[in-house]
Parts: structure tokens; C-alpha cells; sequence
């Protein structure tokens, strides 16, 4: 079957994975990469498949409801899978109006132009789907005591960026509740591997330790993540597209809770013996920094509703996802240069129209 299916945020971290993903696995279907190229779009994440003949990118604010319209409607387009945010805490903490822009009404803007688009049509929301992706950060903070946020676990965001991410996914299930629109929304715990923005833990820390800097430890490293390799995120977006149920919710995560102190030090032992250098060397690099303000003590999602109904399951051990992604930092160091150097922005100023 043929699918026109829009990805919004597909230049970013996840974003680039699904659209590798959905282009190479779906020839038959047209795939959109709508995305702003903010800070954190990056097209050179998806340079392997820019010629692709069932792949267009399109600069595009999600705030543009006429563009956003337009391109719905030249592209008859019938999927929408949501990707693009603001999406880093700490910038949130400094600048929560930027969060509630895109993630909130950017958000709404999108719902309005596919609402309006897909009720225009004579079979109006048949075979149509809204795809929202939301994170765990939702939930709030669990404590030490082994629950785990399930899909019925109430929601109590801490920080502007989950605020605003919450905000978002009620917008999301308001629309099919209101007006029938087919939605579907996916809670993620924390991602990791190739193409993320150095701003982020584990790409922060693998460049710190190659160039012996400082490794920024918030607090005394005790908060707890739940890991997740990008491209099994990736894969449970493609199942979920394709085979959940429209209104559910489905949590994604691979039961993988590690305290950020135990992830550090693994980081610093592979980076060490993949650059040749004795085991542990650069442990001295940890420094305990003043804690994020209302940081989230415990992230741990229960992925079974995915898992039992769909099928899905992780792809890799935790172990391998780290060495893999170790790694690719280290062999993709002209990657890491443009874009803490911001060169890879210049680059892409000029050569996009907006529409
Ligand atoms: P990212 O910051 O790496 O990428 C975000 C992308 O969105 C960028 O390409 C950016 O240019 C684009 N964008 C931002 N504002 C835009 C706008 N107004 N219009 C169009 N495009 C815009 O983010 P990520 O880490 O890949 O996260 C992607 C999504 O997954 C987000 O919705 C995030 O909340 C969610 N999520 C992330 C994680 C994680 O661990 N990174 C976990 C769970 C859920
Ligand atoms: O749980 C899903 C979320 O995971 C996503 O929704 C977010 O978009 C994504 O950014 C991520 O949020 P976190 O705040 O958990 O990720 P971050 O990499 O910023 O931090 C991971 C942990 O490491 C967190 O407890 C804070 C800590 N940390 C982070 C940085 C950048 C440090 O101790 N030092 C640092 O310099």
C-alpha cells in the first residue's frame, strides 16, 4: 500500500533514525521530513539517504499552519508521525517560552492543519493517523522502590520541557476525543546513540573523555535513567504506525534502569580502551556539579502493553548499544566538530526555501 506520511523533527536525534528507517524499509511510500532545522537538526544526519527518490525534506516550522496545510494537501499526505520538539531540560529550565511554542502549540498547529486536511476529504479520517511521540518525563519521578510508570500512571511533569510535553499529548488525545481524529501516543524513556546533540549525557561525556574536559556530574550522579538504543526506539515506531490501536497509549522502553554515575564510569572505561589508553584513566575527569533545578530523582517505564501486543521487544543488550555508540563518536569526530563548532547551521542557512 502507498503512504504520504509526514515526519516532523526528522533532521534530529530520533527523528533521523525513523526517517532512515521508514525510507529504506517502505519504497512504495513517500516520506516527508518536515523540520525547522533548529540548533538540533542537523541534515547531515540523514546524508546516506538524501537521494532517495521517496524522500523530500522540507524547512518548515510546525508552527506554520498555512504551510503545514499546503503541504498536507499537495502531498496528500494520510500519516503524521511527530517527532519535533524542543526537547533538551536544561534549555527549558533557562527558556521555558520557547518549549510552549513548539511543543505545545506547534503541537496544536499541526493537529489544526491535519484536522482541516483530512476533513476536507470524502473519506474525512479513514485510513488517516496522527502519531504523537511523547517521552517518560511525563510521569514525574519515581523513587527507589522498584514501580515503574505504566500507562495508566498519572501524570505530574516537574520540569518546563515535560510540562510542555504533557500539555502536548493532552492536546493530542483532546482531538480524538473531540473530533474522531485517529491519534496515537508513545511514551519513551531516554534514548541513546549516534546523532544525538552533544548537549545530552552520553554524547557530552564520550567527547569530554576523548578531550580530557571536565565531566559535568549533576548532584551526587545518583538519578536513575531508563536506556534505550535510538534505532529499537525506532523500530517501535515503525510496529506502533503500522499495527497500535488508534487512542491508546503504549509506553517504549527496554527495562534498562542505570544510575548516571554507573553509566559514567562505563563510559569512561570504553572510551579508554577504544582510544588505547589504560581502563579507567579519565575517572578523575568526574566533577559533582550544582544539581538541574527539580531534577527527576527515577525514570523506569514498564513497556509489557508493547511488548504482549505488538510483539516488540529490544533489539540489543545494553552493553552493545554502548559499545556501538562509543564507537561511532569516535569514528564520526568530523560529525562531533561541526556541530559543536555550529558549522553545520551556516552550511544549511541558505540552501532550503521554506516552502
Ligand atoms: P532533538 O532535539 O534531537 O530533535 C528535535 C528536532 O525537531 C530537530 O531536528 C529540530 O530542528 C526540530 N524542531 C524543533 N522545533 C521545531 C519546529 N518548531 N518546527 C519544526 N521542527 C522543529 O530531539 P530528539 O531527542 O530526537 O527527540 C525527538 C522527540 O522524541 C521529541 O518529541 C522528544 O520529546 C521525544 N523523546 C525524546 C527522547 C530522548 O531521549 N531524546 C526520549 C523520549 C521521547
Ligand atoms: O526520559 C526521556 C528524556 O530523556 C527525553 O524526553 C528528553 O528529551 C531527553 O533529553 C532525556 O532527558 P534527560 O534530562 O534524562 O537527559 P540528559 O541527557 O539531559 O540527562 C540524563 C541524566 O544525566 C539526567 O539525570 C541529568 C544528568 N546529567 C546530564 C547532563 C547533560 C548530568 O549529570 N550532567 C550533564 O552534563
Amino acid at each position: 500500500m502507498k503512504r504520504n506520511i509526514i515526519i516532523t523533527g526528522g533532521a534530529g536525534f530520533i527523528g533521523s533514525h525513523v526517517v532512515r528507517l521508514f525510507v529504506n524499509k517502505y519504497p512504495e511510500y513517500k516520506i516527508i521530513n518536515l523540520d525547522k532545522l533548529t540548533y538540533a537538526g542537523n541534515l547531515a544526519n540523514l546524508k546516506d539517504i538524501e537521494d532517495k527518490p521517496n524522500y523530500r525534506f522540507v524547512k518548515m516550522d510546525i508552527c506554520d499552519f498555512e504551510g503545514v496545510l499546503k503541504l498536507m494537501q499537495d502531498e496528500k499526505v494520510d500519516g503524521i508521525i511527530h517527532l519535533a520538539a524542543e526537547s533538551h531540560v536544561d534549555r527549558s529550565i533557562k527558556d521555558p517560552f520557547t518549549f510552549a511554542q513548539t511543543n505545545v502549540m506547534g503541537t496544536l498547529s499541526l493537529l489544526q492543519a491535519a484536522k482541516a486536511y483530512w476533513e476536507s476529504l470524502p473519506e474525512k479520517y479513514e485510513g488517516k493517523r496522527f502519531y504523537h511521540i511523547s517521552t517518560d518525563e511525563v510521569y514525574g519521578a519515581l523513587q527507589f522502590d522498584g514501580t515503574l510508570f505504566t500507562e495508566t500512571t498519572k501524570y505530574n511533569p516537574h520540569s518546563p520541557y515535560s510540562a510542555s510535553k504533557a500539555s502536548s499529548d493532552h492536546f493530542v488525545r483532546a482531538f480524538h476525543d473531540t473530533f474522531g481524529m485517529p491519534t496515537i501516543v508513545t511514551n519513551c524513556s531516554n534514548n541513546y546513540g549516534p546523532y544525538q546533540f552533544p548537549e545530552k549525557l552520553i554524547p557530552l561525556f564520550i567527547n569530554n573523555i576523548r578531550h580530557r574536559k571536565p565531566l559535568p556530574v549533576y548532584g551526587k550522579g545518583e538519578n536513575v535513567r531508563d536506556w534505550l538504543y535510538v534505532v529499537d526506539h525506532a523500530r517501535a515506531i515503525d510496529v506502533i504506525f503500522h499495527s497500535g490501536k488508534i487512542a491508546e497509549t503504549y509506553n517504549i522502553g527496554g527495562f534498562n534502569e542505570w544510575k548516571n554515575i554507573d553509566i559514567i564510569k562505563v563510559l569512561i572505561n570504553t572510551v579508554d580502551r577504544l582510544l588505547g589508553r589504560p581502563e579507567g584513566e579519565d575517572m578523575d575527569l568526574i566533577t559533582y556539579v550544582t544539581d538541574r533545578a527539580g531534577h527527576d530523582l527515577r525514570y523506569a517505564i514498564d513497556s509489557t502493553k508493547l511488548q504482549r501486543e505488538l510483539g516488540w521487544e529490544p533489539s540489543l543488550q545494553f552493553e552493545e548499544g554502548i559499545e556501538k555508540t562509543v564507537r561511532w563518536y569516535l569514528d564520526n569526530q568530523e560529525w562531533m566538530d561541526n556541530v559543536t563548532s555550529g558549522d553545520y547551521l551556516k552550511y544549511y542557512e541558505d540552501m532550503y526555501d521554506n516552502r
